[in-house]
């Protein structure tokens, strides 16, 4: 009987401590350390060819290694992860253990040369000036910038046609100065310096250059960064006012609120220009990218284009003027039951030039989770989001490198699908707070160009059309191709061409 308890007595002590091994052997099954990508440099790693071609690199592991995999750049480890689980998993970031300031940090010490050890000034970005601009471009608060980007994107495109005759421009040169110039005048008001379009765009073009501190040629666009600088610095000391509590003459309030935190702080003005000066950057670069690409996907497949102007026709109607009036009547006027066509071809340029998504440091150790499998990022090391291999999936995507106009129309009921699209705004907590203006303001210079312009791309030597060059070394959104030029006139009606 004795000998029955202890046994019975050993069993019951055994149960526990079985189990407790059995779980931890399915625990070390079901999260693995994300596989390391071979490299025969000691600490550069990758960095070299994640300078020069991210996306080649991120292709090549991708096939060698799976979804998931660890890079090195420059002694710093960083997670690759590139399913709509692990992406998710990442942007969800159900612990709060992920973090982006080291993100906006080297963005922010490229395009406005805030000094890395300023970590003040990233914490007050990220605390206090992305609310803001997610509480005045929320999808409420647009009205108040949409009547007017839309009338300042008319007269720019008016003014343009008061020349005589056809000209050949480089598209940014028209699309990117369109959308600059309107959000600026929409946003700051009248007093901010339109004329730093050209620095801005110098500098956005070579900001891949800066970060990866290559001496020399990186040059002149810190010195574009050095004038923009400047040029922010005086607006806001010409523009600022101190009655109530402090505004910026005939800005929004989302320029007001922003300067007003910053001043609230005490900061230099050199720091207040630097911090309003990567906010101004984070506004309009992909912006202005993503209008470019998704006008020359347009051009260069005339289908695609007639189609999206036949839509605009419909929807503007006979009436003269039309435009006009229905751009002021609020951003609902261009929303995708109007324009479904052209809502779809702005979800199938984003899925066609987004090549990463946010780059976040691990605080704790952190559990990545995909499908049927979870992921150990230790503290310390890094997770960057790969969007582009899911956009480029041919299951989920078939023919992924064509664009498809239509692509997220649903072709029963010609309604929008987007809940694989909605992955290139980003998710979570950094969901991108700019998203709704973005979208009326791509669709606004849209509509308003293919309503007033014929435009059409150059022919090469042979005759067939020369497509834009994608440059490999793009951080977020695909670069512009800064020499792809277009012919452009006034449109001649009723020829519904191009
Ligand atoms: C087509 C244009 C745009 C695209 C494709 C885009 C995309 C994105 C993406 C993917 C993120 C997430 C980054 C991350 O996870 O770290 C993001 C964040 C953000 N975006 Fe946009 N964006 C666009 C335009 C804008 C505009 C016009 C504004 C402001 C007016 C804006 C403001 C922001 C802000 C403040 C964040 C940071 C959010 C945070 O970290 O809390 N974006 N954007």
């Amino acid at each position: 009987m004795y000998q029955l308890h202890t046994e019975v007595f050993s069993l019951l002590l055994a149960i526990p401590v079985l189990v407790f091994l059995w779980s931890r052997k399915l625990a070390a099954h079901e999260h693995e350390y994300p596989p390391l990508v071979r490299t025969s440099i000691p600490w550069i790693g990758n960095a070299i060819q994640y300078a020069y071609n991210p996306i080649a690199l991120f292709e090549r592991c991708r096939l060698q290694y799976g979804p998931v995999y660890k890079i090195r750049l420059g002694g710093r480890h960083v997670t690759v992860v590139s399913t709509s689980e692990t992406i998710a998993s990442v942007y969800r970031d159900h612990g709060k253990k992920l973090n982006s300031g080291e993100q906006n940090m080297w963005l922010f010490n490229a395009v406005a040369d805030i000094p890395v050890a300023n970590k003040f000034i990233y914490e007050v970005t990220d605390g206090m000036l992305f609310p803001i601009i997610a509480d005045c471009l929320s999808k409420g608060s647009l009205m108040t910038f949409t009547s007017d980007f839309g009338k300042h994107a008319v007269n720019f495109i008016e003014e343009m046609l008061s020349t005589d005759g056809g000209t050949i421009l480089p598209l940014v040169d028209l699309v990117g100065e369109v959308m600059y110039k309107s959000t600026s005048l929409a946003i700051f008001g009248p007093l901010f310096p339109l004329s730093s379009h050209h620095d801005f765009a110098l500098l956005d073009r070579n900001v891949h250059l800066i970060i990866l501190k290559i001496p020399f040629v990186a040059q002149p666009a810190i010195k574009a960064r050095e004038r923009l600088l400047a040029q922010v610095v005086e607006y806001i000391a010409e523009g600022w006012r101190e009655e109530g509590d402090g505004y910026i003459e005939g800005g929004s309030e989302l320029a007001s609120g922003c300067i007003r935190v910053l001043k609230s702080l005490k900061l230099s003005d050199t720091d207040v220009g630097a911090a309003f000066l990567s906010f101004m950057w984070g506004i309009h670069a992909m912006s202005v990218r993503s209008v470019f690409w998704m006008m020359a996907h347009l051009l260069v497949h005339g289908d695609a284009l007639q189609r999206v102007r036949q839509e605009i026709d419909k929807g503007l109607g006979e009436e003269p003027d039309r435009l006009k009036s229905l751009l002021a009547e609020g951003p609902q006027a261009l929303d995708e039951t109007r324009f479904p066509l052209l809502d779809s071809a702005i979800k199938e340029t984003l899925r066609q030039i987004t090549v990463t998504g946010g780059i976040r440091e691990a605080l704790f150790d952190t559990e990545i989770r995909g499908s049927d499998q979870a992921y150990l990022i230790p503290k310390g090391e890094f997770v960057l989001a790969y969007p582009r291999a899911q956009n480029h999936d041919q299951r989920l995507y078939p023919e992924p490198h064509k664009y498809k106009v239509d692509r997220f129309l649903d072709p029963d009921t010609g309604k929008i699908l987007d809940s694989l699209a909605r992955i290139n705004w980003g998710g979570g907590a950094h969901l991108c707070k700019g998203r709704h203006f973005a979208q009326f303001s791509l669709k606004c210079v849209a509509v308003v160009c293919l309503h007033f312009l014929d435009m059409s791309p150059l022919s090469g030597p042979d005759g067939a059309i020369m497509y834009p060059k994608m440059s490999p070394r793009s951080v977020g959104v695909l670069q512009v191709d800064e020499k792809w030029r277009v012919h452009v006139q006034r449109r001649k009606r009723g020829d519904g061409g191009t």
